[in-house]
């Protein structure tokens, strides 16, 4: 066994990897056990990332226990190739691309031909049962295509890895169920990844699934999927304590942790010399980053939330904060567009939305979920603000930002919502004028508040009628708003060819709305009478001609910049539509 250290005692061991890499040996526990599946208990058990011990009792092997743990430094990938299939939200991409690049290093290559995969690595979602559906779908293929590899003589047999959410939730019981399964990694066990595969090099399947209270990854420089792409995704803290009561994120993702500040800029900078226009910030709260590293700020807890808003968790007190984090991040490079998501809105100060006011590469637009627009519901969801409270940040935000556009996610069908109370999700809708909406019906998870304390009594039939509503109500007022840019100038970020005609191009307005234009030479500058071609990356004014529920269709006029378009102070303005339609029948 070349690649591995066939050791007789745990103990020695441990001291071996404490000196090497002590992140590591917080994920040992668990990968240890493997050969151990009857001690480890079911479900994603909040001990594992309450606990403040670093190895949890239960899943420690005997100390006479025999453990094959190969040496880190050899652990080689040898050229296998790696075929990523990833699931759910943009967090996951980026993990991915942390994945990717902590296997790069070890040598292993990326495919994107299943043919010539050694590996697959499925990165999955657990935060709806559909979510979860599709991913045992796809495994039921994989195993097929593993075991007709395993009749050819001359390939490697395949390994099929789960990581992210789901393997988090279901632990050995994705070993148990879908016996084609070789390697389980939760999201803070990526580092240990190159040992897991290793382990399954001789035939046994890894498992470490152990949360973190610190791991953020931060000396890992992702390796960006999409390599042609202008924008790119930053993950700037993990997990969640908000604790509402539908959500598996908390337990599956774990404790709420931020990445230092410098790290943070740091990439963004290596970002911009490679070329990209535009970062997106990422964590399950963004704006309650708090770099505590850094104890410059001395404030009270109160300062940074908005009135009407509470927490169940205690606020973390000093330390760099979302503001400190989007000033330093904007100055980077001024023709860098910044985003950010998802962020709660109980952390929302004046400080953050003046800045994004002030900055022309903040976008001027804030997913804000909103999850239901009745008071009560929001209670049993234990959101921490009222309906009033969130319409006045929204109202408060608005007069800051005066061009702001907004997103939001909502839930129908929660436990014991009523047909009244779902009315006021409607009203909440319509009332503000989301540019974008996510929806959702519940789906009840094992293990939240809501599995253990509520009772999912909404039938199917009316959480489908329910959801049908919301579709009809964003489509009608996405339309609306969109509608109202006809005739207007926006700033588009252009990404490149049109997927529907090689003949227009498609890119982003500030609200992330794709806008579609013809591909032809526009002047260099609005001064400017010499045309040049438009290509992914650049800046263009368009004026726009058309619109629907989705997008927007218009002309290029001419190459622009975020400066000096911010400068001309031009925007996706829907005030008026706005306004007139509060006017009319919405009652909010
Ligand atoms: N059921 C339905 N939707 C959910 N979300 C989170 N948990 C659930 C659930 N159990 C939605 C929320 C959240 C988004 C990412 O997913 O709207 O903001
Ligand atoms: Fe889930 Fe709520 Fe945390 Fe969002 S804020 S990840 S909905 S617990």
């Amino acid at each position: 066994m070349s690649l591995s250290l066939r050791i007789l005692r745990y103990f020695p061991c441990r001291r071996f990897f404490q000196r090497r890499n002590n992140s590591f040996l917080r994920n040992f526990g668990v990968s240890a056990s493997l050969q151990h599946k009857a001690n480890i208990k079911d479900g994603p058990g909040l001990e594992h990332f309450l606990a403040n011990s670093v190895i949890h009792k239960d899943l420690e092997p005997p100390p006479e226990a025999e453990v094959i743990i190969p040496y880190l430094d050899q652990i080689s990938g040898d050229g296998q190739k790696v075929f990523f299939d990833v699931y759910g939200c943009q967090m996951n991409v980026n993990d991915t691309e942390v994945v990717w690049s902590i296997l790069k290093n070890k040598g292993y290559e990326k495919t994107e031909d299943i043919r010539f995969a050694d590996i697959i690595l499925v990165v999955t979602c657990a935060i709806r049962e559909g979510a979860e559906t599709k991913v045992w779908n796809q495994l039921r293929n994989y195993r097929g295509i593993k075991n007709a590899r395993a009749k050819l003589k001359d390939r490697l047999p395949l390994k099929i890895g789960v990581l992210g959410c789901m393997a988090e939730r279901l632990k050995e019981k994705l070993v148990e169920k879908e016996k084609s399964v070789d390697i389980v990694a939760g999201p803070d066990s990526y580092r240990d990844l190159p040992r897991l595969l290793a382990i399954s090099r001789d035939n046994q399947t890894a498992v470490n699934v152990m949360l973190s209270h610190d791991e953020t990854y931060a000396d890992v420089m992702p390796i960006r999927l999409n390599e042609s792409s202008r924008s790119a995704f930053v993950s700037i803290m993990r997990g969640c304590d908000n604790m509402c009561s539908y959500c598996i994120v908390p337990f599956t993702r774990g404790r709420e942790r931020s990445r230092p500040i410098a790290s943070i800029v740091e990439e963004i900078k290596v970002l911009s010399e490679q070329g990209i226009k535009e970062v997106t910030l990422l964590g399950q709260n963004v704006n309650s980053y708090r770099d505590l590293s850094e104890q410059q700020h001395f404030f009270s807890a109160e300062t940074n939330m908005a009135k009407g808003f509470k927490t169940v968790y205690k606020i973390k007190k000093g330390g760099l904060r979302f503001a400190d984090l989007l000033d330093k991040v904007s100055l980077v490079d001024p023709e860098m567009r910044i985003r950010f998501t998802s962020p709660h809105p109980k952390d929302f100060p004046d400080e953050v939305l003046h800045l994004i006011n002030e900055r022309d590469n903040i976008c001027k637009n804030i997913h804000l979920p909103a999850q239901s627009g009745n008071s009560e519901v929001l209670q049993r969801m234990r959101r921490g603000y009222t309906r009033e409270a969130y319409l006045e940040l929204v109202d408060h935000a608005r007069e800051i930002i005066p061009n702001l556009s907004l997103s939001s996610d909502f839930i129908c069908g929660f436990c014991g919502e009523t047909d009244a109370e779902f009315d006021e999700t409607i009203t909440l809708m319509e009332g503000v004028m989301y540019n974008w909406m996510y929806i959702f019906p519940y789906s009840l998870r094992e293990k939240t508040h809501a599995h253990r304390r509520m009772e999912d009594n909404v039938p199917l039939e009316v959480k489908k009628s329910r959801f049908e509503r919301m579709s009809v109500t964003m489509r009608q007022t996405t339309e609306r708003l969109n509608k109202s840019q006809i005739g207007r100038k926006q700033l588009i970020l252009v990404e490149g060819t049109s997927r529907k005609s090689k003949l227009d191009y498609a890119g982003r307005n500030e609200a992330n709305l794709k806008v579609i234009f013809p591909a032809e030479p526009i002047p260099e500058s609005v001064a400017s009478v010499s045309c040049r071609e438009i290509k992914a990356g650049d800046y263009v004014v368009v004026e726009v001609r058309s619109a629907n529920s989705q997008s927007l269709q218009g002309k290029a006029l001419y190459h622009s910049s975020v400066r000096e378009y911010g400068s001309s102070a031009v925007g996706p303005d829907t005030r008026e539509l706005r306004a007139k339609e509060t006017q009319s029948a919405v009652v909010i």
